[in-house]
């Protein structure tokens, strides 16, 4: 397992449909204020040589593609991630755990790797869309099935909501990552997010590190906006 640095715990998730904002935001930004995320809509029009660019720029960059295929293609998948110089790369726990622990193995032949977390159950999805899926139970009772799994499979975390986030601590080791979007300072716009967190309630209850997008990709000086989530949440140690 790497000795994992939590710090900056904010990072910004680059929504972003073309390069040039993308890259107008990111010039604001500092990488020893946040990581970065990139997504399936920026990483499909730009390409793996944006990942590359932004690890060139001294981002650390979170690639959040969420593999989900056979065992042996998800790794595959993860090892050319981590051959772009990621810091963290996604898979969903319901790809089974052969496909999480071949993702780990393949990972960890490398001298350095990316951090490897899984998704859980989507924050879209309600418990009349997991029956229609075959999932008996709760949203928050697969999401706990799962992040066991992930544990078990020897994973470094899981991405998961803020509110569900206690509950999962109750189950894993400190060691293992919640990582949490839903993520709202006071002031901010909730946009389309209903169920928030302010950050410091995200990491008092157990969050490790923050996905946050537009209330700093949407301000009229994003840089003013992280730096005030960065001294709302500089009380937390942990
Ligand atoms: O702009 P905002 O802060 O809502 O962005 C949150 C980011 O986290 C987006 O990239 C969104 O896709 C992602 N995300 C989320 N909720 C989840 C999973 C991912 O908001 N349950």
């Amino acid at each position: 397992m790497n000795v994992i640095d939590k710090d900056p715990r904010i990072i910004v998730a680059l929504d972003f449909a073309a390069k040039e904002p993308a890259l107008d935001l990111i010039s604001q930004l500092d990488p020893s204020l946040c990581r970065l995320k990139v997504g399936k809509e920026l990483f499909t029009r730009l390409g793996p040589a944006f990942v590359e660019t932004l690890a060139a720029m001294g981002f650390q960059v979170f690639l959040d593609l969420k593999f989900h295929d056979i065992p042996n293609t998800v790794a595959a998948a993860c090892e050319a991630a981590a051959d772009l110089g990621v810091w963290m790369v996604n898979l969903h726990a319901s790809g089974g755990r052969r496909m999480m622990e071949a993702a780990r193995e393949r990972l960890e032949r490398r001298p350095e790797r990316p951090l490897l977390v899984a998704v859980t159950i989507l924050t879209s999805l309600a418990e009349g869309d997991l029956a229609e899926v075959g999932y008996s139970g709760t949203p928050v009772e697969n999401v706990l099935r799962l992040a066991k799994l992930t544990h078990f499979s020897g994973l470094d975390g899981i991405v998961c909501s803020p509110l569900e986030a206690a509950a999962v601590r109750d189950q894993v080791d400190r060691d293992f990552l919640l990582v949490t979007p839903g993520v709202r300072p006071h002031s901010a716009s909730l946009n389309d997010q209903k169920r928030v967190m302010t950050p410091l309630a995200a990491l008092n209850g157990g969050a490790d590190m923050l996905v946050i997008g537009r209330p700093i990709t949407a301000a009229v000086d994003p840089l003013l906006s992280l730096q005030e989530i960065l001294s709302d949440i500089a009380g937390f140690s942990q």
